[in-house]
């Protein structure tokens, strides 16, 4: 799909002006520089990164923050943003997670190919949550708007497939409770970088359909 015919004309600082809202008090902007510091705490954050491929290095400084944010935000011209900061509007100038979809013909080189059959545009993601934040149905709702604001309305992708470490109870829920289905476990199918690890992988899918689009909202 050419990113040029699907994408808006955007500016670097019309970015700034993006909001997705969740319910409450949470809401999505365009993840930036300004998040440097949170970014940084939260990979130097355990509770975060036993569940996460990252960081490549330990120990992971402001530098190394820095360099990954701006490869993040770094997109072609006219595309949406694919890399979010998820927000609390009583701390609206602070991160409290991170959502970013992947679609597959934007992306280089995907790490893995969830169905080699696949012909059509595919997408996938990655994200994480503070631990303060947890377990209040936030990602759920961070996993369904960017699959509907994004995936749906601005790319027109029916495809999506999700992959965490085996026994990642948080991340299975937050996939089945979106309505994806679990379709296989990797054996050694994900390496972690810090300290190095070979992990089970378990990958889930949801295909949306006439029928089932409207369940994502
Ligand atoms: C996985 C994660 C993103 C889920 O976000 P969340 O906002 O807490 O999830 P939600 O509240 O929307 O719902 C997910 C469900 O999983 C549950 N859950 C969340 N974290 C859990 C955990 N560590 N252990 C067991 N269950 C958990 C929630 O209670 C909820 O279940 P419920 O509907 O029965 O109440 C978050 O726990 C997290 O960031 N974990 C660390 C990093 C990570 O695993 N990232 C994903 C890598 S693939």
């Amino acid at each position: 799909m050419d990113s040029q015919k699907v994408g808006l004309e955007l500016g670097d600082d019309s970015q700034i002006d993006l909001k997705i809202d969740l319910f409450g008090d949470y809401y999505l902007t365009p993840l930036s520089l300004n998040d440097t510091q949170d970014f940084c705490n939260d990979f130097n954050n355990t509770e975060i990164t036993q569940y996460l491929r990252s960081p490549r290095t330990i120990p992971y400084t402001l530098d190394d923050a820095r360099e990954q944010i701006e490869k993040m935000i770094t997109t072609k011209d006219g595309t949406f943003p694919f890399c979010w900061g998820i927000r609390d509007v009583q701390r609206p100038h602070s991160l409290i997670g991170n959502i970013v979809i992947h679609i597959s013909s934007m992306v280089g080189e995907m790490k893995y190919v969830p169905n080699p059959e696949l012909r059509e545009v595919f997408a996938s993601f990655g994200f994480y949550l503070n631990p303060k934040y947890q377990s209040k149905g936030i990602m759920t709702a961070c996993l369904k708007a960017v699959i509907q604001k994004i995936g749906v309305e601005r790319y027109g992708i029916k495809h999506y497939y999700g992959e965490c470490f085996a026994g990642n109870i948080g991340s299975r829920k937050t996939f089945e409770k979106c309505g994806f289905k679990y379709i296989r476990t990797i054996k050694d199918g994900v390496v972690k970088y810090n300290p190095r690890q070979v992990k089970d992988s378990e990958v889930f899918e949801l295909v949306l359909t006439g029928e089932n689009s409207l369940l994502v909202l």
